[in-house]
């Protein structure tokens, strides 16, 4: 199958620029568009056929649910019940936005295999102005996941998705560089409490503020029920090991040296202040004192680690404040928890 990069323009409706990704969604196929978030790779969420082509393209596990994307809030009532009013109050202040509400599924809905037999249903309404048109021009829900092969940094970018899954799925609509740069906030209301069980843009301060105590999932929730199942499997990781280190210069070019002792090439994804380490390859997440540009440029910075020829990768820890978080939530996976030791 080829694969088409399709440009564009964020700010226009015309239908002629979005015709081609309705036309293959209504027929079963499968599209990558950006969000504020990432890159989704849809596919529309009645369709058992057309879903399952987003597993295979992937090589996603099958029971990992995929969220649902919709471009009116009418749209969740033929597929949800019983909608909390904390939720409807998520949905009033954070839609359109990077948040997906789980809910109670309504049986027959939708396609088994979106929400992998569960009796719930991840839904959001993306911000993105591409993803908004395309689903208020489709007038029916969107399964999708990041479009990233499974186990891979999800796509910031249209050449991300190009290179994981060129050719395998017919089209990319490019809006350029997605702005928040990581996964929507995933939050359960189907528990006792509202709980998150991805952290993400929208950060458990912001939601308490609007419905009050927010529950968090704890990384080793996920072997008691399936809470996100997506979040038991590897992730964004790039094909040498991650290892995490305290955020120290001094530690940190230790570690160098000790690597370069064993002949190794070492790569260091950290904030401009570690620049000053004498290292075979920098990836720069910015000032450390913003943390939402390295949200925007952690993906990539771990996607060129696989560009090189590096062999080990360090990567010093950032505040858990706000959206880091969601950072290093993504970084401990990435690190699959191993923390470098002298
Ligand atoms: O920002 C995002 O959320 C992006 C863009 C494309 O919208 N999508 C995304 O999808 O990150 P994905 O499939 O890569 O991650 C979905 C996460 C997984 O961890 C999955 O297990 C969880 O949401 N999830 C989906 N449905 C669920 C459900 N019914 N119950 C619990 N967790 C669910
Ligand atoms: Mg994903």
């Amino acid at each position: 199958m080829k694969t088409i990069i399709s440009i564009v323009d964020n700010l226009s409706a015309d239908k002629f620029s979005y015709a081609q990704a309705v036309d293959l969604l209504t027929n079963g196929e499968v599209v990558a568009f950006p969000t504020e978030t990432v890159y989704g790779l849809g596919a529309i969420a009645t369709s058992e056929v057309a879903v399952a082509k987003i597993f295979e393209a992937k090589g996603r596990p099958q029971d990992n649910p995929l969220i649902v994307h919709i471009g009116s809030k009418e749209e969740i009532k033929e597929f949800t019940h019983d909608i909390p009013k904390l939720a409807e109050v998520c949905m009033e202040t954070f839609w359109p936005g990077p948040l997906t509400l789980i809910l109670p599924l309504k049986a027959g809905s939708l396609a088994e295999n979106v929400s992998a037999g569960l009796p719930t249903v991840g839904v959001r309404m993306p911000e993105h102005p591409v993803a908004l048109e395309l689903l208020k021009q489709l007038k029916q829900p969107v399964a999708a996941p990041s479009a990233n092969k499974s186990g891979k940094p999800s796509p910031t970018k249209a050449a991300h998705v190009y290179h994981d899954l060129n050719g395998k799925i017919p089209l990319i609509l490019d809006g350029g560089t997605t702005g928040i740069g990581l996964e929507s906030t995933v939050i359960d209301f189907v528990g006792e409490i509202p709980t998150i069980l991805r952290p993400g843009g929208i950060t458990k301060e912001m939601l308490e503020k609007v419905i009050g105590p927010v529950g968090e999932a704890k990384p080793t929730d996920h072997e008691e029920a399936p809470r996100a199942p997506g979040m038991k499997y590897a992730h964004y990781a790039p094909d040498s090991p991650v290892f995490l280190i305290e955020a120290s210069i001094q530690k940190v070019q230790e570690a160098v040296e000790k690597i370069h002792n064993e002949q190794k090439k070492v790569a260091i994804i950290a904030s401009d202040s570690f620049n000053q380490v004498q290292v075979d390859y920098f990836f720069s997440l910015g000032n450390e004192n913003q943390l939402d540009d390295a949200a925007h440029l952690l993906y990539q910075a771990l996607r060129d680690c696989d560009e090189t020829d590096v062999e080990i990768i360090l990567v010093p820890v950032l505040s858990k404040k706000g959206v880091g978080r969601a950072i290093m939530n993504r970084l401990e996976k990435a690190a699959n928890g191993n923390w470098f030791r002298n």
